[in-house]
């Protein structure tokens, strides 16, 4: 059955649930499997990251919540990926979300970034946000995704010597 949290790719069906004290472990385990290149693109957006048990420790969201959520994508119950959300109020916008992903090495290149950005917008406008904020690195395989899909892009910047680039997409 698919609903918000759900989205079919070419190996099943993607489903999406939050990090919470019950898939702690499954998920400390996953972050074994991810290349240190890999992640740190990934935390390069959100270091919070690193503080995955305090997180896992709040209530779930409610929309107009502010703060960081953070997410499982799993696929048969396997983890096959990470992600989050991060719920703000930006100099422009009053209520927006900046997002971070990581689909595990072995699982990369099967579509499943892709299926993940509509449950992420869909999450998103349930939260009640109308624009959604990224940064990836220039050129990197999530920029050239979020280009395919439309996404805006805006100023670019140097993070850790390395051109970045920030970009959005309007709800
Ligand atoms: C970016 C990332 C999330 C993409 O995940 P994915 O599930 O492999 O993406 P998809 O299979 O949906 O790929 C969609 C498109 O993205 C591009 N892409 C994905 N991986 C790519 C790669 N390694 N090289 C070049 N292009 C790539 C391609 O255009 C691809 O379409 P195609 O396979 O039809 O050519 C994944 O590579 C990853 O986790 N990277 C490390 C962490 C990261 O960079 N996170 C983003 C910063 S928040």
């Amino acid at each position: 059955m698919t609903d918000i949290f759900s989205e079919p790719c070419k190996d099943g069906l993607l489903q999406v649930v939050r990090v919470d004290l019950e898939n702690l472990e499954a998920v400390r385990e996953a972050r074994k499997h991810i290349s240190d290149e890999s992640w740190k693109l990934y935390t390069a957006n959100d270091p919070k990251f690193n503080e995955l048990e305090r997180m896992a420790r709040k209530p779930p969201p409610k929309p107009g919540d502010r703060g960081t959520v953070f997410f499982a994508m799993t696929i048969n119950g396997e983890i096959v990926g990470l992600s989050n959300h991060y719920y703000f109020d930006s100099e422009w916008e009053n209520y927006c979300v900046r997002g971070g992903l990581i689909v595990l090495d072995k699982h990369q290149r099967r579509g499943i970034a892709t299926a993940y950005s509509k449950i992420s917008v869909r999450m998103a406008r349930h939260m009640g946000v109308i624009c959604f904020y990224g940064q990836t690195r220039q050129n990197s395989p999530m920029h050239k995704l979020r280009k395919r899909q439309g996404w805006e892009m805006k100023q670019t910047f140097k993070k850790h010597g390395e051109d970045w680039i920030n970009i959005r997409l309007i709800l």
